[in-house]
């Protein structure tokens, strides 16, 4: 058996994950890999086995099931694999009027993917580690997480819920051994804006950073203890400085400007 640690990544078939894969990959880790579409998470695994020279196990999975994050923990033990590092990245966002403009299903469906998925995985995996005694543990949240998000409301939300969970499960596991970190990206060059049909906003068209940048700093700060990152410096004046500063009004206010249907396209 691998004498390599292993980490356990979801969402990592694309942008942030994938980028946080191959940083993982690049300092050594084996990798076990989770996202929904089969074909393109073998073809990820051939891509990192490759560049990496590590082992990769992908198990494809929709987080936004119980059911099937059950049978994922089967499927890790049935051939009994033992992560060291746990990051709780896969997400989603949905743009739109939440009155009269967005569907009511595909929201349930992203809070059960940004928040239960979250809850879930942390719940099975997270104990493991504290058992070991050490480990790492990486979520991704969002710069969204601490402001309104108007146009996005629901995924706001749901990534505001996630920083309070985040809080609370470190401060409760201090003395553990663990290494805790929260992501907190800005706009990134992803797939994201595009899946969440944000296409004609304005910060789904303007320039965003780099995920593998995203990740180099989120790698940095989960092996050097920090509680939490920002994506980019710009995110990290936006979060540090605007979002604490500003009434939640004036950020909400702030934030539709850009993420406003079609404002990429307005005068
Ligand atoms: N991009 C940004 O601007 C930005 C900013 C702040 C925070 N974030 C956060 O960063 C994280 C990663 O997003 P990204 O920007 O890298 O998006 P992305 O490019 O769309 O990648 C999302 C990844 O998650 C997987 N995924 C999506 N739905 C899933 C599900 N139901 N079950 C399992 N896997 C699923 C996708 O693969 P499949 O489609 O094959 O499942 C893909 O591997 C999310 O938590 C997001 O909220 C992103």
């Amino acid at each position: 058996m691998s004498e390599k640690k292993l980490a356990l990544i979801t969402g990592a078939s694309n942008g942030i994950g994938l980028a946080l894969a191959e940083e993982f990959a690049a300092n050594g880790y084996d990798l076990v890999i989770v996202a929904r579409d089969e074909k393109k998470l073998l073809a990820t695994g051939k891509h990192l086995q490759k560049r990496f020279s590590v082992n990769v196990h992908a198990f494809s999975a929709d987080l936004s099931e119980y059911d099937q994050i059950t049978d994922l923990q089967a499927r890790i033990d049935a051939v009994d694999l033992t992560p060291n590092a746990l990051v709780i990245n896969a997400g989603q966002g949905l743009g739109g009027a939440f009155i009269n403009g967005t569907d009511l299903e595909k929201e349930l469906r992203l809070i059960r993917l940004n928040v239960d998925a979250v809850i879930h995985l942390s719940k099975i995996f997270i104990p493991r580690l504290v058992e070991q005694g050490k480990g790492h543990v990486l979520i991704t949240s969002s710069l969204s997480g601490s402001a309104p998000i108007p146009f996005e409301a629901v995924y706001g939300a749901s990534k505001a819920f996630v920083n309070s969970f985040f809080y609370a499960i470190r401060n409760e596991l201090m003395g553990s051994g663990l290494s805790m970190t929260l992501l907190m990206p800005g706009a990134t060059e992803t797939n994201f804006f595009k899946n969440a049909g944000q296409a004609s906003t304005t910060v789904g068209s303007m320039k965003k950073d780099d995920p593998k940048e995203v990740a180099k700093r989120a790698w940095y700060a989960l092996m050097t203890g920090h509680e939490f990152v920002y994506g980019s410096e710009y995110a990290e004046y936006e979060g540090e400085v605007m979002n604490r500063m500003m009434s939640e009004s004036h950020k909400a206010q702030r934030h539709r400007i850009i993420s406003e249907p079609d404002s990429a396209t307005k005068k």
